[in-house]
Order: C-alpha cells, then sequence, then structure tokens
C-alpha cells in the first residue's frame, strides 16, 4: 500500500510545488510507482509534470475525479510508473461543490458524506497501486488541505526563512494534529524542510536556527537553497532539462533524510 506525503503550509511562495514535483521525481528515478496529486487550483504542479497549460485539464482534473468518485479516469500519465492528478483554475469551486452540490458547469451532484475525507476516501480505490502518493496544497487551510492532510499519514512543512512563514507554522501544526485527530491515516507531521535560503543573507540564517530551536527534532539537516536552476525548473522541467541535475542535487540529501523517516517510523 502506497506512503501518502503531503507537502503543505498556509503561505505562497514556500517551494511547496516545485518540493512536491522534485521528490516525486526522485522516488521515479529510485523505481518506484508514484502518483501525484495536485489540489492547488493555481495548477503549478500540473503544469511542472505535464508540460502543458493547466486548462487543458478542465473536465479532466482531480476535481471532477472527486466529484464523479473515480481517480482512474482522471489519471494523466507523466510517464512510465508515474501519474499525475491534475488541477486547473476549477478547483477553487471544491466548497461551493461540497456545501451546495452544485458544480462549475451548473450540474447539482449532491454530496453527502464527510467534507474532510473525500480525497482519503477516493484514493482508496488506488492506493495498491503505487508505493508513494505526492500531494501538493494550496497556500491556505481550505477544504483541499484539509482533504489532503486527513488523506496523509506524511506531512512535510515547508519553511521558508522569514517571520510570514514562521508565524504560519502553529496553526499549520494544529491542522495536522486535527487530521490526526478526525481522518483515519494517523497523520503526522514528518519533518520541517528550510527552502529558499539565500545563502548571503544573515536573515535567513536567523530563522534557520529559530525553527531548530523550536522544533529541534523536526527540521531536516538538509536546508535548500536558492539556486538558478531550480526557479528555471517551471520553464525547462524534467524531460529535457541540460541544467536538471545541478538544480536537484542538493534535493538528493533531503530524499534520503525522507525516505529513511518514512521507512522508520
Ligand atoms: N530552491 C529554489 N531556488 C530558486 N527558485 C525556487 C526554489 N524553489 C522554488 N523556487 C521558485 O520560487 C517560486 C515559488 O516556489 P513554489 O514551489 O511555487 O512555492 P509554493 O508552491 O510554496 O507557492 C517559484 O517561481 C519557483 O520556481
Ligand atoms: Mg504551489
Amino acid at each position: 500500500m502506497a506512503a501518502t506525503i503531503t507537502f503543505g503550509i498556509q503561505k505562497g511562495g514556500c517551494g511547496k510545488s516545485t518540493t512536491a514535483g522534485i521528490f516525486s521525481y526522485l522516488l521515479h528515478q529510485d523505481g518506484f510507482r508514484v502518483l501525484t496529486i495536485d489540489m492547488d487550483s493555481q495548477g503549478n504542479l500540473t503544469e511542472l509534470l505535464s508540460e502543458k497549460p493547466s486548462n487543458e485539464f478542465i473536465g479532466a482534473s482531480v476535481l471532477e475525479a472527486m466529484q464523479q468518485n473515480d481517480v482512474r479516469a482522471h489519471l494523466h500519465p507523466v510517464t512510465e510508473k508515474w501519474d499525475l492528478l491534475p488541477a486547473n483554475n476549477f478547483l477553487a469551486t471544491f466548497p461551493r461543490w461540497i456545501y451546495t452540490g452544485k458544480t462549475y458547469n451548473g450540474d447539482n451532484v449532491p454530496f453527502s458524506g464527510n467534507p474532510s475525507l473525500i480525497l482519503d476516501e477516493l484514493l482508496n480505490q488506488v492506493r495498491d497501486d503505487y508505493d508513494y502518493i505526492i500531494i501538493d496544497t494550496p497556500p491556505s487551510l481550505s477544504e483541499q488541505t484539509t482533504n489532503a492532510l486527513c488523506a496523509s499519514e506524511h506531512v512535510v512543512v515547508m519553511f521558508e526563512c522569514s517571520n510570514w512563514c514562521y508565524s504560519a507554522i502553529p496553526n499549520f501544526m494544529s491542522s495536522i494534529d486535527a487530521a490526526n485527530d478526525f481522518g483515519s491515516r494517523g497523520t503526522k507531521m514528518t519533518g520541517i524542510l528550510r527552502t529558499m535560503n539565500d545563502v548571503r543573507r544573515s536573515d535567513a540564517k536567523a530563522f534557520n536556527e529559530l525553527i531548530a530551536e523550536d522544533y529541534p527534532d523536526d527540521v531536516f539537516k538538509t536546508i535548500i537553497t536558492r539556486k538558478a536552476p531550480i526557479g528555471r525548473l517551471s520553464l525547462y522541467g524534467f524531460s529535457e532539462n541540460s541544467e536538471l541535475k545541478s538544480g536537484i542535487d542538493q534535493y538528493q540529501n533531503f530524499y534520503k533524510e525522507m525516505i529513511h523517516r518514512v521507512q522508520n517510523g
């Protein structure tokens, strides 16, 4: 059965989508069967992995998978043994559908289950098809995020070294605890990944140290720095990118740390 991992924090620009994409890629390179799910209506991860505009997935996304209760009909193959459940702007209508039964195109598809467990229950259809399921989340504690948390055993908290990200952490931790209480997967925080570090800036160093003092056992040793090839990944993608290796090299150590934590509880 797949291990399911959510990458999250309710703040934008912390490297969630980039990290979820690179982590999925490294799992795939390692020979694992991977399903990557985009739960952010911005569709950034969808565009990174499919190399297509997210509008191409209107009617064929994770939203319809949830509304029609059918994962397999909505999978987009990234490559062999790696699938994507894509997203587009219409995923923002997910809460409206849950609470009114109205879909974005005006259909009536009443929903009567538990609003936070829709994704979790849906994924039961395919958990045995994959080794890992990776979920990217939006920069808010919305229904998309609570569904992702309740569907996951593991959560990586993304920490971009700034005060506003620091102040977002307590509420995110509470949401993980709530998913643990409310859901059935034993959701827990597996670690905190420090990202987007500018090695020339002393403020980043200060926030790195602050978070390590607060959560000494949880921070990953690996700290992800800002690198131009990672910034350009959204432009060149994974399939034909001559600078891919130099861009994602620093993620190899995070990958090893994370797999170790997942496999050793
Ligand atoms: N390590 C990095 N070095 C340089 N640019 C990065 C790095 N990580 C992410 N980026 C860029 O920073 C922006 C925000 O990253 P993203 O993954 O979209 O964050 P989030 O999903 O948390 O909003 C994107 O333009 C992305 O390409
Ligand atoms: Mg994102």
